[in-house]
């Protein structure tokens, strides 16, 4: 991702005559086209939570409302936009489901092809479903996100243009920054602390540069502590946090099983030293980077069903590390000199993941 490039209160302003992350055209790379399917605006709402820790305010942004049903929209508006202007023949990727649903979805608004590389590990059948219904030419690469990675890659040509959603393409995450304008529009003020669920990470980052776009422009006067949650199967960002040496501990192979959090599993094998960029933002906004188990990601996204929230459980992630001892320090370290609002991003709809949702059996006898 390129580094923030410093923002203007005049870019800050939202033009309103334009929808969703176009209305922050500005902060956008520019592009001649402009290809939309509705994303950004997304509501904030004020979340009752058991674990809330007190005199704090939780609210959730719903990612998983943008069109495709979750964040990688904005990034794909603007991929795609650039992929016209470049005269592109399609989108490319590498993709644990939702950046799949995603780009087949702009590719197939703009009129491109679009061809995908998904691991047999990410187990994301129905999020590839709706992928080859949009037009789609899906591969399934045996392993993880990483081999699909390696896989997209290497089949990387002329006319393709590759929007894997790692630190790959920066056209996406520079997208991800209108989250953070949004989010200060809507409360008013600089959260104390925003909660992502990471897997490279630059989600998270491109948020953070979103915020600091507005201490820039003079609108605000700090940045929230950024936290970075990974399910423990797959933890690489939260294990090397943990260490004094990154770098080193990056490079380690990490024990990696099956999560729930399918969405956000990603090894970083082969691309270790992104990881560094996301360490980098959360150490700079004096952040933390934690692991849930498998038992607090499902009871996170009951939890959230049971407000009326659909969420799949790589959002909820977000939810259940709210009940984390380190978690608890930022936030009560925050509330000394920062708003006492804590943001958790819910990043990707539940009707993508059906493993999570618990099973309901029509009666044999009234299925007629
Ligand atoms: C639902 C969901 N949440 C979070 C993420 C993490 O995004 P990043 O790779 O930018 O850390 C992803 C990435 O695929 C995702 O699908």
């Amino acid at each position: 991702m390129a580094d923030p490039t410093p923002a203007t209160r005049e870019d800050l302003t939202s033009d309103p005559s334009a929808i969703g992350i176009w209305r922050h055209r500005t902060l956008l790379p520019p592009s001649r086209h402009t290809v939309t399917l509705g994303e950004g605006e997304t509501a904030l709402l004020p979340l009752s939570v058991s674990t809330a820790p007190p005199g704090v305010k939780i609210h959730a942004k719903l990612e998983s409302l943008n069109p495709t049903l979750s964040f990688k929209d904005r990034g794909m508006a603007v991929a795609s936009s650039w992929a016209l202007d470049l005269g592109m023949r399609g989108l490319m990727l590498a993709s644990t489901g939702n950046a799949a649903v995603s780009a087949s979805a702009y590719a197939a608004a703009a009129g491109m092809e679009c061809r995908i590389f998904c691991g047999t590990e990410s187990r994301a059948h129905q999020k590839l479903a709706a992928a080859a219904a949009h037009g789609a030419q899906v591969r399934l690469v045996d392993g993880d996100y990483s081999a699909a990675y390696a896989a997209a890659v290497g089949a990387e040509s002329d006319g393709w243009f590759n929007v894997t959603t790692t630190y790959r393409n920066p056209a996406l995450a520079e997208a991800y920054r209108t989250i953070a304008v949004e989010i200060f529009e809507q409360l008013g003020r600089v959260p104390g602390v925003v909660i992502v669920p990471v897997g490279a990470g630059p989600l998270l980052r491109a948020v953070l540069a979103g915020f600091s776009d507005l201490v820039t422009a003079g609108l605000a006067h700090s940045v929230p502590r950024m936290i970075g949650v990974q399910a423990l199967a797959c933890a690489p960002l939260a294990h090397a946090w943990s260490q004094d040496n990154w770098r080193l501990a990056l490079a380690e192979a990490v024990p990696v099983s099956p999560t729930l959090a399918g969405a956000i599993a990603d090894s970083l094998r082969g691309y270790e030293r992104e990881g560094l960029l996301t360490l980098s933002a959360v150490k700079e906004s004096r952040g933390t980077v934690v692991a849930v188990d498998e038992d607090s990601i499902l009871a996170a996204t009951h939890e959230l069903a049971r407000r009326g929230l659909l969420v799949e459980p790589a959002a909820a992630a977000a939810l259940a590390a709210l009940g984390l001892v380190g978690v608890r320090d930022v936030i009560s370290d925050a509330h000394e000199s920062q708003a006492h609002d804590v943001v958790l991003l819910l990043t990707g709809h539940g009707a993508k993941e059906p493993s999570a949702t618990p099973t309901f059996e029509v009666p044999d006898g009234k299925r007629s």
